[in-house]
């Protein structure tokens, strides 16, 4: 059980300043991700959850970010590399997958030369040799399911669909096999149908590769089907983190219950309203002195208003709350 984590986030903290503000978009979160495991990341759209990724990747532009604590990959930090190394991990540790696949794709090259020379760049021998590097462009493509890969390799990104797109960015992210590969909403602008299509793939990819998953969504149905271990962020903060099997049977954080509170039921009256939770997330510049979920807890307390919780140990999961929904005592 006492694996070592592949990735090891330790108190995070990444602060925009932005003027005389601070934006504390991620304050101090804790999330680790063993080898081949599929971990999602939840939240309300404003809660941190691709400044966490981006901070992983070094990707969030320093400044007007300010980024303290700790990512261990492989129990190195990241955050401590030098920017080659960096360089080095990105795209053959680790990758991401972006939610719009237009907007990382260059419209200038072909999408298989796209895919080559991601491996020319990360392979010392593919870097020579012109030839493999197309082929395993192409034997990628056709690992993502697309059909003619060989001709459709050489098509621009705006001959292809936005789902064969999403396959060549999901082609070009595991290219070089990485450890771990981190999807930010990755089927967000696509179509429910091709949506389904495209997790079935990362999904099987991802076992067949034992790529370890870090699958960013706000789609609980998309949670429970692909993964193990959940993460719910809040405000920038980690409120509720465990099994999804524990997780979904007894939420114990009042916000990861109102999340689970607005998930349609397939045997709910037809004109029940969807619940949604009042209000909004907090401006992250301005977060109260207390729980940052008190202005829209149904079970605030004085003390919420007063002390902040921290992420605390339950028998089968943390939660940082002062009060967690009864069901399992600490
Ligand atoms: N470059 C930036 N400058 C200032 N604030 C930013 C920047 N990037 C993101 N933010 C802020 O960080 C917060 C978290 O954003 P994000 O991680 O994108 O949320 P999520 O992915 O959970 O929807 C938001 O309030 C957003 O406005
Ligand atoms: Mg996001």
């Amino acid at each position: 059980m006492t694996q070592k984590p592949l990735l090891e986030i330790k108190n995070l903290q990444t602060h925009f300043h932005v003027g005389k503000r601070i934006v504390k978009a991620v304050d101090g979160v804790n999330i680790s991700v063993q080898p081949g495991e599929t971990l999602a990341v939840v939240g309300e759209s404003g809660c941190g959850k691709s400044v966490t990724a981006m901070s992983v990747m070094r990707l969030v532009p320093e400044p007007p970010a300010h980024i303290r604590g700790q990512i261990l990959f492989e129990g190195r930090d990241i955050l401590q590399l030098p920017v080659q190394e960096v360089q080095n991990i990105r795209g053959k540790e680790i990758s991401m997958i972006f939610q719009e696949p237009m907007t990382s794709l260059n419209p200038a090259y072909t999408v298989g030369e796209q895919i080559a020379e991601v491996v020319r760049v990360h392979n010392s021998a593919a870097r020579k040799d012109k030839k493999a590097a197309w082929a395993r462009a192409v034997e990628m493509l056709e690992l993502v399911g697309i059909p003619a890969a060989a001709q459709r390799a050489k098509d621009y990104p705006h001959q292809m669909s936005g789902g064969m797109r999403q396959r060549v960015m999901i082609a070009m992210a595991l290219a070089c096999n990485p450890k771990l590969l981190l999807a930010d909403e990755p089927t967000t602008a696509l179509d429910v149908t091709i949506q389904a299509q495209i997790l079935d793939l990362i999904r099987k990819l991802a076992q067949e590769l034992n790529t370890a998953l870090v699958l960013i969504t706000h789609d609980l149905g998309v949670v429970a089907e692909m993964a193990q271990n959940m993460v719910v962020m809040y405000a920038g903060r980690v409120v509720e983190q465990g099994t999804v099997a524990d997780v979904f049977a007894h939420p114990c954080h009042p916000y990861t219950a109102g999340l689970m509170d607005s998930i349609p039921k397939l045997d709910g009256q037809k004109k029940q309203k969807l619940h949604t939770i009042e209000g909004a997330v907090p401006d992250l510049s301005q977060l109260p002195p207390g729980c940052s979920f008190v202005d829209r807890c149904e079970c605030v307390r004085e003390k919420c208003r007063q002390e902040r919780p921290e992420l605390r140990a339950l028998p089968d999961r943390q939660v940082a709350c002062h009060y967690p929904l009864e069901g399992v005592e600490a």
